[in-house]
């Protein structure tokens, strides 16, 4: 058996190619015309395309390849390639090959042009696709998956960055969308560090599986996102194959962090000094800058929202992996014979434990020492060197696979869309290609098992689709033979004879297992029963010297892979010591609990973990349940050559994978009833002008036009027939036919709308032309004769003005002069009428002066007559009686007067009327009766009252003392004199001091203040005036401090001013007491007139004796016997008008007070 037919066993012959090569030449001749208009160096503006036929290169659908043969479909994906059609659809799947070169077929013109747009109207492109499956999931509500295959290098990575920028460019806009799409295509650049990797087949290969669920609202808004982590491939952290790199993340942060931070991290520059980074002998890509692709890490880690502590701990764990790979041991005996083991690497493990937060002793424990627990004991076994390297490497894979699920899970806690109502969800699915290398293991085992489940969904998935448009557009279905790689599928996960349950069977097995009894199992079971698992067991390959004894191959649909059972079991089982786990668990770093939840003491367990191959079944189990759950669409991704250059398409590399990837089948089943499809809508949209009946507009069912345009066509009933929506056409020709029908069509169309528009332009333009002259003439012909209206009304208004002043100057002339003779009329008139009346007037004032004088005449003469008759007897009678009445008259006009203006009832008013010279004698006896009168009132009152009386009787001796001598005497006219203001009779204290003093009698109290003798202030003090003396008083205490007898005082001072002052001079010969020492006393009351006149009065009382009291503006006193007199002088404040109170400054001899 070939290699061929090996690797496909269960395919058909394919469906022979319907056309000749007649029709090969036709494609390439077509081809040629239009390779020019397809060169997508030009950017967006050769982008003006109105559908996939035109302007292609090649075919851009391969379903309506012809004829359709391998070779044609790969001279059609190479004629493309070469011309930079990178894209090409098998139907709704995009073929992509990867161009290893950057073409300007991204740009946001680019994207703007395939929005919205049918997946057919434009050239065959990735965004197409995106475009067309986002418009499913926003405007039908149905789940979308984007299913990226290929093999290694064949740009599925890159094809999934493409959909999700497509989808991020055309999706809505905002703050809190905009910030998800940012945190979701920032997850990019984080997980390619971390899991991708240089190896020898691509540069940036992906080394784990991803896959993406962008969540969506109902406006298809991205709201967040869930990315699924599959099967990292750990074995990398630990060594590479020649060439390759460790994962890319090491080397960025050699290269692009700064000093500070890498001596932080007991870093060095230098990657070859890392024995993890060394294996490959590879230590920089040229297309990856490291250093700036470090700081994008870092700057995408920030934007997902990894806090500082979180990055810093994730540096913290790569140094450790790198300074652990350093680390070595070196073997001896012990005295039994065992081997064993030590750290022979001190500063490695230090820095190891120093990033981990660890002791070195319980580090070098973990790594040396494995601890034995069987059901009865504890047993401590020390490591041989080789096993302590192991345990070593075992260490550096767990913290570096598990911190990459913990990446995973940090960046899926930051995308989670915030809201919980339900999303639309659109994947994207980017796995490891399929990989056969010269040795390959475990990893390649499950990478190849998940490709073979992906490419059984895509089988699946295509002939359901296809089937089910059939029965849906209700078309005769003829079925095709297809490879159905669902026999792979279950020789690897057939859940009791699989690879993997009996690998896990083998791995859970007592007893002594090693992976040869694993392929001897393997052997047994399936060697000549599975047609696709094959080893040196089976007869016909015992001397096959490709395959080594511990080697079994698989016939994988995409070629044969041969595995190397060594490590099968260790990887399956993937378990770490618990020493390791525990130690880690025990280490300060908070990270590294989460990491290693097992080592927990707490919770330990002696359940087993599940295997490896269990828990990838499973995921991938899962993943195929999502899947089929959502509508599917397709990017195959093919690799051109193995030299990633942009300008070789190596045949064979790309046969291959066309074949592994069916895509020869793909199209054979696109087409196996009709190779063109389309709705009625857009087909008679495009071929309408084909029959005269549907060009230019077609009113009726659409799929009435599109069977008339094929009949139009001359299309035979057998080529086409009419689905539910759509039109299906059995044969390329057919369309192709129609396409030149149509272009030919398009020509004439064109010439004759030319035509007509050229027709339709010049008469416009005559038209224009005529009504231009018509209205310049128009124009012209109102301007000429309105000119010569203007001319014409202007003459006859200035003739009309003439005349009409003319008429106007004459009437208003004529106006005048009637006006001048009704005046001179008027004049004349009153002239007239002035002169008779004065006549008249004169007439009656002579009559009347004549009537008056004989009047006059008349009294005079009675008059004289009259008296000439009494003369005698008026001096006899009449005289006497006149001059009587005179008299009185004149004495009543006197009392009247006195009674008008008489004073009032008060003894102090003085006031009385001035009265005739006549009657002054009389006038002053009533004014002493008037005066007497209210002194007897006030007398008749007091003598009622005695009390008063005698306060009364003060008044008369304020007035003398103080009668026009002290200006404030006349305010205290009126207020009633007081004794004992201060109601010291009823005082307790009082009673003290007369116990003392033995004096009862108080005449007056009140409080005032002693001036101070040297500086003029005022000191609060009680006065009192008793029969006998006059105390002075404490304030508060009523204590004594002074008494003056009475006999000591030789006279009061007062000046002449509103002041409340007095001087107390004091006799200094006749005082025996210490009131003499102190000298004369300057007092100042509010009560002074108050207080002299009750002075004056009790010294009179008592002494019998005036008291002398002098008012005088400059007192002298004696204040001490032995001092010169002071003088006291009082004078006006001319500055103010009212002082509230005195001021009193003492300057030398004189104390003087300004009041
Ligand atoms: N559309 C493209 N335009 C330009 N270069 C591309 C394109 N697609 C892929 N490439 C180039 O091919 C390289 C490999 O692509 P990519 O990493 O996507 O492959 P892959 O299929 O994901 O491989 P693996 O399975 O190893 O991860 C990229 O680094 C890039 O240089
Ligand atoms: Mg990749």
């Amino acid at each position: 058996m070939s290699k061929e037919q090996r690797t496909r066993p269960a395919r058909k012959a394919p469906v022979a190619p319907t056309a000749g090569n007649r029709e090969t030449t036709q494609v390439q001749v077509r081809n040629k015309e239009k390779k020019k208009t397809s060169e997508n160096g030009g950017g967006a503006k050769n982008l003006r395309y109105s559908h996939l036929l035109e302007g292609m290169v090649g075919c851009g659908d391969m379903v309506l390849l012809e004829p359709l043969t391998e070779e044609s479909l790969l001279q059609n994906l190479k004629t493309r390639y070469e011309s930079g059609e990178i894209y090409t659809y098998i139907g709704p799947v995009v073929v992509s090959v990867n161009p290893y070169r950057q073409l300007k077929i991204y740009t946001p013109d680019y994207i703007e042009e395939y929005t919205s747009r049918n997946m057919y109207e434009l050239p065959p492109h990735i965004f197409a696709v995106s475009d067309s499956s986002y418009q499913s999931m926003r405007d039908r509500n149905l789940d979308q998956c984007i299913i990226i295959s290929g093999e290694s290098g064949a740009g599925k990575t890159e094809a999934s960055k493409l959909v999700m920028q497509y989808v991020a460019a055309v999706s809505g806009k905002g703050d809190e969308v905009d910030r998800v799409k940012e945190q979701l295509l920032q997850s990019n650049p984080v997980l390619e560090a971390f899991g991708n990797a240089k190896t020898n087949r691509n540069d940036n290969s992906s080394r784990f599986g991803k896959y993406m669920d962008i969540q969506f609202d109902f406006r298809g808004d991205p709201v967040g996102g869930l990315i699924s982590n599959y099967l990292l491939e750990k074995s990398r952290v630990v060594g590479q194959n020649q060439g390759e790199r460790n994962f890319h993340i090491f080397y960025q942060l050699l290269a692009g962090a700064t000093d500070d931070v890498l001596q932080m991290l007991h870093l060095e520059r230098e990657v070859f000094q890392y024995r993890y980074l060394s294996e490959g002998g590879c230590s920089y890509v040229l297309t990856m800058e490291d250093d700036k692709q470090f700081q994008v890490t870092i700057k995408a880690m920030e934007v997902i929202g990894f806090s500082p502590e979180d990055i810093s701990s994730v540096l913290e764990m790569l140094a450790a992996i790198l300074n652990l790979g350093n680390i070595t041991f070196a073997g001896y005996s012990l005295p039994n014979g065992t081997d064993a083991c030590k750290v022979t690497e001190g500063r490695a493990i230090g820095y190891v434990c120093d990033m981990l937060g660890s002791s070195v002793e319980l580090m070098e424990e973990c790594l040396t020492i494995r601890s034995v627990h069987t059901t009865r004991d504890y047993v401590q076994k020390p490591l041989s060197e080789s096993e302590a390297v192991f345990a070593r490497d075992a260490l550096g894979k767990a913290i570096y696979d598990r911190l990459f699920t913990w990446l995973v899970g940090r960046i899926n806690y930051s995308i989670k869309a915030k809201s919980l109502t339900k999303k639309k969800v659109m994947g994207v699915l980017d796995i490891y290609g399929f990989e056969i290398f010269e040795g390959n293991s475990f990893e390649q085992f499950i990478i190849n098992y998940c490709n073979e489940k992906l490419q059984q969904i895509f089988i699946e998935l295509t002939l359901k689709s296809e089937q089910e448009e059939y029965i849906r557009e209700n078309v005769q279905w003829k079925h095709i033979d297809y490879f159905n790689n669902a026999i792979i599928c279950e020789l690897i996960e057939h859940p009791t004879t699989g690879i993997l349950a009996l690998l896990d069977e083998e791995c859970l097995r007592p007893g002594e297992v090693t992976d040869d009894t694993f392929l001897e199992k393997l052997d047994q079971r399936c060697a000549g029963i599975h047609p696709h698992y094959e080893s040196r067991a089976l007869k016909a390959l015992r001397s096959d010297q490709t395959m080594d004894r511990d080697q079994f191959r698989l016939v994988h649909y995409a070629g044969n892979v041969t595995y190397g059972v060594g490590g099968f079991l260790e990887k399956n089982r993937d378990l770490l010591f618990k020493d390791l786990s525990q130690a880690m668990f025990a280490c300060e770093r908070p990270l590294l609990k989460t990491l290693f939840p097992e080592g927990n003491p707490k919770l330990q367990t002696l359940k087993r973990p599940p295997t490896m191959g269990y828990q990838f079944r499973s995921s991938v189990a899962q993943l195929m349940k999502n899947l089929l759950t959502k509508n599917p669409n397709y990017i195959r991704c093919i690799k051109p050559n193995d030299v990633k250059s942009g300008r070789n398409f190596h045949d064979d590399l790309v046969q291959h994978q066309v074949r592994y990837l069916g895509l020869m089948e793909n199209v054979r089943v696109r087409r196996a009833g009709f190779a063109y499809r389309q709705e009625y809508g857009q087909c008679l949209a495009r071929y309408k002008m084909l029959s005269g009946e549907t060009w230019p507009v077609w009113k009726e069912n659409p799929r009435e036009g599109v069977k008339e345009i094929l009949s139009a066509c001359g299309c035979h009933e057998l080529d086409f027939t009419c689905g539910r929506t759509k039109i299906f056409i059995r044969n390329p020709r057919t369309v192709f036919a129609m396409e030149d029908k149509r272009r030919t069509r398009l020509h004439d169309l064109a010439t004759l709308i030319s035509k007509t528009w050229r027709g339709f332009y010049q008469w416009s333009k005559f038209q224009t032309m005529r009504s231009s002259q018509i209205t310049i003439a128009a124009w012209y012909r109102r301007y000429y004769v309105q000119k010569w209206y203007m001319r014409t009304k202007g003459a006859a208004l200035v003739v009309q003005k003439y005349y009409r002043g003319m008429v106007a100057r004459m009437e208003l002339r004529r106006l005048k002069w009637l006006k001048r003779a009704a005046w001179a009329v008027g004049v004349i008139k009153k002239y007239f009428l002035g002169w008779q009346v004065r006549k008249e007037v004169q007439e009656m004032r002579r009559r009347q002066r004549e009537k008056e004088a004989v009047l006059v005449i008349q009294k005079y003469y009675r008059g004289w007559k009259v008296r000439e008759e009494v003369r005698g007897l008026f001096k006899q009678v009449a005289g006497p009686k006149v001059a009587v009445f005179m008299w009185k008259y004149m004495c009543y006009n006197f009392l009247l007067t006195i009674l008008r203006n008489a004073p009032s009832t008060s003894p102090l008013d003085d006031h009385w009327p001035q009265v005739s010279v006549l009657f002054e004698k009389s006038s002053e006896l009533l004014r002493e009766v008037h005066h007497r009168w209210p002194c007897k009132v006030m007398r008749d009152y007091y003598q009622a009252r005695p009390k008063d009386r005698k306060r009364m009787m003060e008044k008369p001796r304020a007035s003398n003392i103080f009668k026009g001598k002290k200006s404030l005497y006349d305010q205290t006219v009126a207020v009633p004199f007081e004794s004992d203001r201060l109601s010291l009779r009823s005082d307790h204290r009082w009673s003290k001091i007369v116990a003392e003093t033995n004096e009862q009698r108080i005449i007056w109290t009140d409080r005032a203040h002693k001036i101070n003798r040297r500086d003029g202030k005022g000191v609060p003090i009680v006065l009192v005036v008793t029969g006998m003396s006059i105390m002075i008083l404490d304030p508060k205490s009523l204590a004594l401090k002074y008494r003056i007898d009475l006999r000591n005082i030789d006279q009061v001072s007062v000046s002449s001013f509103i002041d409340n002052l007095l001087v107390l001079h004091i006799n200094p010969f006749k005082a025996t007491d210490r009131s003499y020492t102190k000298g004369d006393f300057v007092l100042k009351t509010t009560h002074v007139i108050e207080l002299v006149t009750k002075l004056s009065s009790v010294v009179k009382e008592t002494l019998k004796k005036e008291l002398e009291v002098t008012i005088s503006n400059t007192i002298i006193a004696h204040f001490k016997v032995d001092e010169d007199p002071c003088t006291i002088t009082f004078q006006r404040d001319q500055t103010s008008t009212h002082r509230p109170s005195p001021v009193c400054r003492r300057r030398a001899n004189t104390l003087q007070i300004i009041v």
